[in-house]
């Protein structure tokens, strides 16, 4: 199987755990499309607050050394709206894997990932309690909330897939001996967290 038969893949096994656990599906693009244009309207505050906090973080403001803010965040706005817009096909779940990996690349770590979607959520959803009644509030957040979450699963998913790969493809392990490894050296972490961390009752 090629490389990008093993993503498509990847994706739809995630898709699948994603539908079965969270109930992500059709339901929930229809929430978004029906508030639609008010979604849309609050994208440029949702992005200059999402930047802001990057910018206001050395660590995190690093990256925009190599890149301007404002071409970063014309993507991440396009792609907002286009969430929002709850029309998706299949092909976006599949952008999503490759949105992913755009971010490993500049070296972006998961946890920031992580807390950042934790911050477009909240502001979103602060933004839903000040706009729709309590259960729109909800029903809009929640829709909102799986997509977003969605994206950084891919994320989390697509940096132990992009190492496993670099493992098998370039060192040429085969992928039993990476378990095996993987195998060896948890054990060696989880007895160490084990011995030096105290009981908890
Ligand atoms: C919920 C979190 C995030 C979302 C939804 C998001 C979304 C996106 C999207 C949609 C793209 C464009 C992909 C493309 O079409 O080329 C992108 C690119 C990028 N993002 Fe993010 N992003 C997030 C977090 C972050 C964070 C935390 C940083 C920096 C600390 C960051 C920095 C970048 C950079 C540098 C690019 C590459 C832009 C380019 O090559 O033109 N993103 N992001």
């Amino acid at each position: 199987m090629g490389i990008f038969e093993e993503v498509k893949q990847k994706v739809e096994e995630i898709l699948e755990n994603a539908e079965n656990l969270t109930g992500i599906g059709e339901k929930d693009l229809q929430t978004l499309k029906d508030k639609k244009d008010i979604l849309i309207s609050w994208s440029d505050e949702l992005m200059d607050n999402f930047y802001r906090t990057l910018l206001n973080y050395p660590k995190t403001a690093k990256v925009f050394e190599k890149i301007p803010v404002e071409r970063v965040k014309a993507k991440n706005k396009k792609w907002y709206e286009e969430v929002v817009s709850g029309k998706l096909d299949k092909n976006f779940y599949e952008f999503q894997f490759l949105v992913g990996l755009i971010h490993i690349y500049y070296g972006i770590e998961n946890n920031v990932m992580i807390f950042m979607a934790q911050h477009l959520k909240s502001h979103f959803l602060n933004k839903a309690v000040e706009t729709f009644e309590t259960e729109e509030a909800i029903a809009v957040f929640k829709a909102f909330s799986k997509l977003v979450d969605f994206l950084i699963a891919l994320t989390i998913e697509g940096y132990t897939f992009t190492l496993r790969e670099a493992l098998m493809d370039i060192a040429g392990y085969t992928s039993g001996l990476v378990d095996t490894m993987m195998g060896m050296k948890l054990e060696e972490i989880y007895r160490a967290l084990r011995e030096g961390l105290p009981e908890r009752s």
